[in-house]
């Protein structure tokens, strides 16, 4: 009872927040006036700013010395993708109705429906788990299922106008980062770790999408790859390990998981001596979990890194760790990135597929460098901070989204319409807008407007009365606390830096 009393709560907010989507401009179903597709969303104005926002944090916090972004084509020859494995092994288990020929996904499937964990079932098993228990088709009822079976989940297309030459729209952006390798050391300062990132799209032909942003069939990656020599993992410079060693990580191990316990604090030198993680990657855990907490202010308690067990892990991976938010939409802690040791897997594939030698020759010895790999998809991310920083109070409904991802910094309104006070606003406006995300509103109340600023998460809102005209000062409303300050226009954007 209690459980369903949760479960309909989280749907009603699922709902709320995607009609203040949908209305006010976050996102809405591509092509919606032809119905719109499974999977694939489109961000209005509002979304869009806090795409930006999001990936101007990312790379702010990720990229430093020697770490670069680059961009790549979207569309890779077949050949990348033989020698990547995703062609072999970039598979989800599909199941078809035989009456309806109706195609779904058989883990979620028997997740919906049995309430246990399916992902690590092979696909034996779960046609075994959906004829024991007599599942039916979840479209026209029929117990006619077919058994389950892979499907890959990349899109082909054809190059050129002969079909003969296949290519791939690319499912991940790291492939593009171990390509450019090579060229990229050489352009650098052939010096090691390396970092390579792409932020861009990553296209699945995923067989459920669902859940606006967190099931899509096109959606965008921040992918850091961090080429590094193997023999340096378990080592950091003195001081940056004796400056984070007692930081504390909020950890999920596999064990752990296996009693049913909830995550605990650990602390970066039990994380490497007690749970065995080298110093490198503990080191980037590190800097994921402070992402979080000091840009994205994310709750504690709504954060944790569930480290995957082998029959879990991405088949590049050799550790391999998933952030995880808790979603009260969709029920529980969910993947938004992950943070994945991919060896030399990658490159050693490409170098013996492409025949190009991609070894380096560093720290006197020739080799192939490892691979710590980054990953976070930017709509989830997104849809993340909807879920967790949506909040409703007696009298307003608002997102207290904080100020560095917040879509719109200031609201500018005039108090009426008229008076010269529209001009001074657009003044304003005018003024700031080179250095904030502004809107501009003098429709309604004031009290409507600021609801409406409420209703979309806007930091600040500036409104321009009789007084500024006379003194040429403004009030400033906090979106948080709705206290309210008087503001010389001349100072506002040193204020407003101030704050953000
Ligand atoms: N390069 C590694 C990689 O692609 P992944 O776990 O498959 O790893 C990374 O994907 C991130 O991309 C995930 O943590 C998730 O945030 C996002 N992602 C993956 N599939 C997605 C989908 N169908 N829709 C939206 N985001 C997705």
């Amino acid at each position: 009872m209690i459980m369903q009393k949760k479960e309909k709560e989280s749907i009603v907010k699922y709902e709320k927040i995607t009609s203040i989507a949908l209305k006010r401009g976050f996102f809405w179903p591509t092509a919606e006036i032809y119905g719109g597709k499974a999977g694939l969303y489109s961000y209005g104005h509002l979304g869009k700013y806090m795409k930006n926002k999001f990936e101007a944090l990312w790379k702010e916090h990720f990229l430093s010395e020697n770490y670069y972004e680059i961009e790549s084509s979207a569309i890779l020859p077949e050949s990348v993708f033989i020698a990547s494995g995703h062609l072999e092994h970039f598979n989800d288990p599909l199941v078809e109705c035989k009456t309806c020929h109706f195609r779904f996904r058989a883990d979620q499937f028997i997740e919906d429906n049995l309430k246990i964990k399916a992902d690590e079932l092979t696909i034996e098993e779960m046609t075994k788990k959906i004829t024991d228990n007599e599942l039916k088709c979840p479209k026209c009822g029929s117990w006619h299922l077919d058994s389950v079976r892979w499907f890959n989940m990349m899109f082909p297309l054809a190059l050129g106008t002969t079909e003969k030459d296949v290519a791939y729209l690319i499912p991940e952006t790291a492939q593009a980062s171990y390509l450019a390798f090579k060229r990229e050391f050489e352009a650098t300062r052939k010096k090691l770790p390396l970092g390579i990132a792409i932020i861009g799209k990553a296209f699945r032909n995923e067989i459920s999408p669902r859940q606006t942003f967190f099931r899509l069939r096109e959606f965008t990656q921040a992918e850091l790859q961090i080429f590094f020599d193997p023999s340096e993992i378990d080592k950091a410079e003195k001081e940056e390990w004796q400056n984070i060693s007692k930081y504390k990580l909020q950890l999920l191990p596999a064990s752990h998981q296996a009693i049913k316990e909830d995550f605990k604090e650990i602390s970066c030198e039990d994380a490497n001596k007690k749970l065995g993680l080298p110093k490198f990657y503990v080191l980037n855990m590190a800097l994921v979990q402070k992402f979080y907490f000091e840009k994205m202010h994310i709750p504690k308690e709504k954060f944790r890194l569930r480290e995957l067990n082998e029959n879990e892990r991405a088949f590049y991976n050799k550790i391999h760790w998933d952030v995880e938010l808790q979603f009260e939409t969709l029920g529980d802690f969910k993947e938004v990135a992950g943070i994945h040791y991919r060896t030399d897997y990658d490159l050693e594939r490409h170098e013996k597929n492409s025949k190009e030698n991609l070894h380096i020759f560093y720290n006197d010895k020739s080799f192939i460098p490892h691979v710590l790999e980054l990953s976070f998809g930017v709509d989830r991310n997104i849809l993340a901070l909807l879920d967790i920083f949506f909040k409703e109070e007696k009298e307003r409904t608002l997102f207290t989204f904080p100020r560095t991802v917040s879509p719109i910094d200031v609201a500018i309104f005039p108090l009426v319409s008229k008076e010269k006070m529209p001009e001074k606003a657009l003044e304003v406006y005018n003024m700031l807008k080179a250095g904030f995300s502004c809107s501009y509103d003098e429709s309604g109340s004031i009290g409507r407007r600021y609801r409406r600023a409420d209703e979309i998460g806007v930091s600040f809102c500036i409104t321009i009365d009789s007084q500024t005209l006379k003194d040429k000062t403004v009030t400033v409303r906090d979106l948080q606390s709705m206290k309210q300050e008087r503001i010389k226009i001349s100072e506002l954007d040193e204020e407003l830096n101030k704050a953000f």
